[in-house]
C-alpha cells in the first residue's frame, strides 16, 4: 500500500469551540483514518471517548498516542461489529455517537460475493442501528444526545463497482434521518456528514481495486477515477472530517437535525 500524497492541503484551521467535559463519546472505526481523527478530536473537547473497533492494537496505539495535555481519554473498546448484540450494549450510556466503522470492496455487481455484501450490510447499516437501539434509551432520559453518522458522497451518489458500499450508505442516511425525527422531541440531533475521498487507508487499499476494475494503471486512478468528479482536486484529510462532527456537537448547531453535511470539494454540485 502506497501512501497518497496530496498537494494543496490548507494549513489546519483553528478548531471550533466545542466542550464536552462529562461527556461520553462513542466512535466507531476508531482505530484508523476519520474514526481515529474523531476518537482524538472529541478527546480534545474533554470527553470520555469510548473508542470501539476490531483492531484491538490500533485502538491502543491510539489511547497511548495521544497528545499530552488531551483533557478527555480515551477507553479501548475491541469488538468486531459483526457482534450485533454487543455493539448494542456497548452503546448504552452514550451521550454523542459516531457511526463510523467501514468496509469496501470495488467489485462488478455479476461478480461481488454475496457474503462480503452481507458483511459490509451488517458493519456499515444493521449495526449503527443497534447501536443507536442501545445508545438512545440513556440519551432520551437525560434529554441530550449527539448522533453523527459518517456517511459519504456515496449515500447520495453512486458509483459503479461499489454496490454494497452505495447501498449501506443510502441506507444509513435514512436511518439517520428517521433518528432526527424520533429524537427531536428528546433533545437528540441526528445527522450524516458526507465526505468524498479521504486520505486514510481504506482509499489507499482500492487503489489497485479500482485500477483492475476500470482497467487503467493504479497512478491514474486518483485523477481520472476518484477526484473526476470532485471540482478540488485534493482528498479531503481525516481532521477535516473530525471538525464537522466536532460541530455538529456544538450548541450552534442544535438546530441541524436530519441534515446530511456534504464535505465533498463540490461533486454533489453537479
Ligand atoms: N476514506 C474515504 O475516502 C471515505 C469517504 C467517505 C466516507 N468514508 C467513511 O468513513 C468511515 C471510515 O473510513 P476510513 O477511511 O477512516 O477507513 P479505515 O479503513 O481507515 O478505518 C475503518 C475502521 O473501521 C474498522 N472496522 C471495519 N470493520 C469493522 C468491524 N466489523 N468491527 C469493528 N471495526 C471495524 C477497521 O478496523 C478500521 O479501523 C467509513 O464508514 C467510510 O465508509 C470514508
Amino acid at each position: 500500500m502506497t501512501a497518497i500524497s496530496n498537494p494543496g492541503t490548507p494549513d489546519a484551521p483553528g478548531p471550533v469551540s466545542l466542550a464536552l467535559h462529562g461527556r461520553t463519546a462513542l466512535v466507531t472505526g476508531a482505530a484508523s483514518g476519520i474514526g481515529r481523527a474523531c476518537a482524538r478530536r472529541l478527546a480534545a473537547a474533554g470527553a470520555t471517548v469510548r473508542a470501539v473497533d476490531r483492531d484491538a492494537a490500533g485502538l491502543t496505539a491510539l489511547a497511548d498516542g495521544l497528545p499530552a495535555g488531551t483533557p478527555g481519554t480515551v477507553e479501548p473498546l475491541p469488538l468486531d461489529l459483526t457482534d450485533l448484540d454487543a455493539a448494542e450494549r456497548v452503546a448504552a450510556g452514550s451521550d454523542v455517537l459516531v457511526n463510523n466503522a467501514g468496509i469496501q470492496l470495488v467489485r462488478p455487481i455479476e461478480d461481488f460475493p454475496p457474503e462480503v455484501f452481507h458483511e459490509v450490510l451488517t458493519v456499515m447499516l444493521e449495526a449503527p442501528f443497534r447501536l443507536l437501539r442501545g445508545a438512545l434509551p440513556h440519551m432520551y432520559r437525560q434529554g441530550w444526545g449527539r448522533i453523527v453518522n459518517v456517511s459519504s458522497v456515496h449515500g447520495l451518489r453512486a458509483s459503479p463497482f461499489k454496490s454494497a458500499y452505495v447501498a449501506a450508505k443510502h441506507g444509513l442516511e435514512g436511518l439517520s434521518k428517521t433518528a432526527a425525527l424520533e429524537g427531536a422531541a428528546h433533545g437528540v440531533t441526528s445527522n450524516c456528514v458526507n465526505p468524498g475521498y479521504v486520505r486514510t487507508p481504506l482509499v489507499e487499499r482500492q487503489i489497485a481495486d479500482q485500477a483492475a476494475a476500470h482497467g487503467i494503471p493504479e497512478e491514474r486512478v486518483l485523477t481520472e477515477v476518484l477526484l473526476v468528479d470532485s471540482a478540488l482536486k485534493r482528498l479531503i484529510e481525516p481532521e477535516e472530517v473530525a471538525e464537522a462532527v466536532a460541530f455538529l456537537c456544538t450548541p450552534q448547531a442544535s438546530y441541524m437535525t436530519g441534515a446530511s453535511l456534504a464535505l465533498d470539494g463540490g461533486w454533489t454540485a453537479h
